[in-house]
């Protein structure tokens, strides 16, 4: 007894089928991704007293970070998640990093949010050197990765 076999036609068709749809498939299961797009110095459009209390700001999350405040203090934490490096996400109430991959939380300072219930972060979040330029614009270097807490991580509102 023989298995009834594909025709030719039916064979391309198959192909076909599945040339198409393996990268729509693809395409559904990516995430996110938080390479910067430029390694240094990047003049923001923010000075520091423009960053609301305690909030982070997002407009500049395409270079790679996010800018945020805690208390008087002024970071820029990279976007990589330290689960699988997805792009981490502020919430709307901008209090708090969040990763839409795995669900992964953070602390403004990059910190792993020892509130979460379930956080499948490997360590903090990096922050990169941040400064002041002439102007009163904030600068963020995305060649400098550092810990929170290295000197040049954060700048201080006076
Ligand atoms: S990659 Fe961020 S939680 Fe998994």
């Amino acid at each position: 007894m023989s298995e009834p076999q594909a025709t030719r036609r039916e064979f391309i068709a198959g192909a076909v089928t599945l040339g198409i749809s393996l990268p729509i498939l693809n395409a559904q299961v990516s995430f996110p991704s938080a390479t910067p797009t430029v390694k240094g110095p990047i003049t923001t459009t923010l000075k520091p007293d423009a960053l609301a209390a305690d909030k982070g700001d997002d407009s500049h999350s395409k270079d790679g970070f996010i800018l945020t405040r805690v208390g008087k203090d002024v970071y820029a934490v990279d976007t990589r998640c330290t689960h699988k490096g997805c792009a981490v996400a502020l919430p709307r109430s901008k209090s708090l990093l969040i990763c839409p991959c795995h669900g992964a939380h953070f602390l403004l300072t990059g910190a792993v949010d020892p509130n979460a219930e379930e956080n499948p972060a490997r360590g903090p979040l990096a922050v990169y050197a941040v400064s002041v330029d002439a102007t009163g614009l904030l600068v963020v270097d995305t060649s400098k990765k550092l810990k929170s807490g290295d000197a040049g991580t954060v700048v201080k509102i006076p």
